[in-house]
């Protein structure tokens, strides 16, 4: 039996405002078993759901995330064609997911901007919701990544990457991570069994594509991160047939 675990990239973000309550609750809806989800901190230090460190392509605001309060935010259209969707604080994301199964890649966007005490702020919002199980953190900013581990030696972190790095398994011990977590075009089925031979796992981000969704599967990739999860569950469970 195939087991690769399909989270939903910024939610059902296919076909909802991505980053949005909305789009989260439609990935559960979908069958995804995780989702993934961009933080970064608002002027008052508050973590906050978006991707860009700019607000002009997901909402009517414009300028940085950074130079507006949580309040602020909460005032700003991060819907588009839906009515209202707000920036979800990643304390309304926890107080939803937690009564649910699903998995929560939460990745920190903190490699433009290294937000002062991010991890901290993450960290303790995680434990205060009981999701430290539930939870992995993942980043471009792999310093970022050490400073989770020191913070929390039980912590699931995982470097995210887009062009191949050599013998990432090593690298991924040097970060303490339990995971890699590459664009999928550096993946091949080498690349995934010499990373389990090492006992680290891997999930590929962001594959929309079913052929390439279905080749992963097959090679046994242990994560799927995906724009479009209700197709991510429908190959998977196609192969299992
Ligand atoms: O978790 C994978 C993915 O989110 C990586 O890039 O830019 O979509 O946040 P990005
Ligand atoms: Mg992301």
């Amino acid at each position: 039996m195939l087991v690769t675990t399909i989270f939903a990239h910024r939610g059902y973000s296919a076909k909802y405002p991505e980053n949005t309550m909305v789009s989260f609750k439609a990935a559960l809806k979908s069958g995804a078993q995780g989702i993934e989800c961009d933080v970064q901190l608002s002027k008052d230090g508050i973590p906050v759901v978006i991707h860009d460190e700019t607000l002009n392509r997901t909402t009517n605001g414009i300028g940085f995330v950074k130079d507006y309060t949580a309040k602020q935010l909460a005032s700003l259209n991060a819907g588009r064609r839906f009515h209202h969707a707000a920036i979800p604080t990643l304390k309304e994301v926890l107080a939803w997911i937690s009564p649910t199964n699903l998995l929560l890649n939460i990745e920190l966007k903190n490699k433009k901007f290294p937000y002062n005490e991010m991890e901290e702020k993450v960290i303790t919002m995680i434990h205060d919701f009981q999701m430290e199980n539930r939870t992995i953190y993942s980043s471009f900013n792999h310093d970022s990544l050490i400073k989770i581990a020191k913070i929390d030696a039980n912590a699931e972190t995982a470097p995210l990457y887009k062009k191949p790095i050599p013998s990432p398994w090593r690298y991924a011990k040097a970060l303490r991570a339990s995971a890699i977590h590459p664009n999928y075009r550096s993946v091949n089925k080498e690349l995934i069994d010499k990373v389990h031979d090492h006992h680290f796992k891997v999930r590929a981000y962001t594959v929309n594509n079913a052929s390439i969704m279905k080749k992963l599967i097959s090679w046994g990739i242990d994560g799927i991160i995906t724009d479009d999860p209700y197709r991510g569950r429908f190959c998977l469970e196609q192969m299992n047939k």
